[in-house]
């Protein structure tokens, strides 16, 4: 049979590029062959060719840029819980709060004490977000409202999704901020153990009921299926992920809102919904000051971390805040530790 461009049979061209083969192995079905081989064994209409000429532009497969991710949260609406705070004082929810409303979204301030959760949006609403006077304040936000609710009370945990439906018509993000000490004491020098099922209530089954009440409105907030529909923000704290707290219930509830965080990621991701968690070291917050601290337990606290710097709650509310967002679209069942590198190392001696 004639082959009318080719010079050689199929069967000498199959024994060259056996010999090819054996001599170069790994070059020839490649398209590094040297190119030096290839004209005087190869039939010319052979469809057998692997050093292709380069393509020009208009050939090239287009790849198109996936959207570029915005910090951006106009047309977001959150519901941070414990957003109050003493005064003019700096707590988790407080900040949380605010630097979600300045990025644009519409915050639900939930407070058991209303006063204190009035004074957040009244913050949020006179834009004195700055300590620094000569900084421009940021645009204002969509919107602020403070609900009066104890979320250890699932009909308050339901009553704060209605408020914020009604009022916003949708829910995109939930942060969990409120969390107590409890009572003190170990396994065997605790006293009060009613206390302790109280606190277990308060840190950890409120964030429960928080989020059996968000996630399905979280849902219906629709989109194509590769949306994210929700972000939940857990607040944990580094004291639930190692032992040397001197009470109990203190790191084994926030032990358990770190599994918690991972398990809800695990259970709603394929809603669209992400849950993380923030576990933040020896911040200076009401919390920790309220019942007096000394300038020598404040100075050993700045110490106890890498970094030897004392945190704040904007350091809390930043790491939320990326969390809540869209920036973080790929991460779901993350813990985060805010703590200037405390629990990154075995030993602070040095
Ligand atoms: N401050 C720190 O160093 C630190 C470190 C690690 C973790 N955390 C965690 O951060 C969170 C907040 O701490 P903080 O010191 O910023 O806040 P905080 O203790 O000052 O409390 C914030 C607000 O929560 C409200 N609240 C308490 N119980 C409530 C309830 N049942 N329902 C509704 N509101 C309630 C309070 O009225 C208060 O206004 C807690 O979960 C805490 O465990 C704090």
């Amino acid at each position: 049979m004639a082959f009318p461009t080719s010079r050689i049979s199929p069967f000498q061209l199959l024994r060259k590029r056996l010999l090819i083969s054996k001599l170069l192995p790994s070059q020839a079905t490649c398209s590094l062959r040297p190119a030096f081989l290839l004209p005087d064994i190869l039939p010319r209409t052979t469809s057998f060719t692997t050093t292709p000429f380069p393509k020009s532009q208009d050939q090239q497969p287009q790849y198109t840029l996936p959207p570029r991710p915005r910090r951006d949260l106009h047309g977001k609406v959150a519901i941070i819980t414990g957003a109050g705070a003493p005064s003019s004082d700096l707590g988790n929810g407080r900040a949380t709060a605010l630097l979600l409303a300045s990025d644009g979204a519409s915050v639900v301030c939930v407070d058991k004490n209303l006063s204190l959760a009035q004074h957040t949006v009244s913050m949020i609403s006179s834009q004195t977000l700055s300590s620094n006077p000569s900084v421009p304040p940021p645009p204002p936000p969509a919107a602020a409202l403070a609900i009066e609710a104890d979320v250890t009370r699932e009909e308050d945990c339901i009553r704060i999704v209605g408020d914020t439906i009604n009022r916003f018509g949708r829910v995109d993000i939930l942060v969990n901020v409120v969390g107590i000490m409890g009572p003190s004491g170990t396994a065997v020098s605790l006293e009060d153990v009613e206390g302790w099922d109280w606190g277990m209530r308060v840190n950890v089954t409120s964030m429960m009921l928080m989020v059996r009440h968000v996630v399905p409105a979280m849902v219906r907030n629709g989109g194509d299926g590769d949306k994210i529909k929700g972000s939940i923000v857990n607040i944990g704290s580094v004291a639930g992920l190692r032992g040397g707290s001197p009470s109990l219930l203190y790191p084994a509830s926030k032990g358990a809102v770190v599994n918690m965080t991972r398990a809800m990621a695990a259970h709603h991701g394929k809603e669209g919904v992400r849950v993380n968690c923030v576990c933040p070291g020896m911040l200076y917050t009401p919390m920790m000051y309220a019942a007096g601290m000394t300038d020598e337990m404040r100075e050993a606290r700045r110490k106890r971390s890498l970094l030897q710097t004392e945190g704040n709650a904007w350091d809390c509310a930043s790491a939320v805040r990326f969390l809540a967002g869209d920036e973080a679209r790929w991460i779901t069942g993350a813990v985060l530790t805010v703590d200037a590198g405390a629990t990154a190392a075995v030993s602070l001696s040095s």
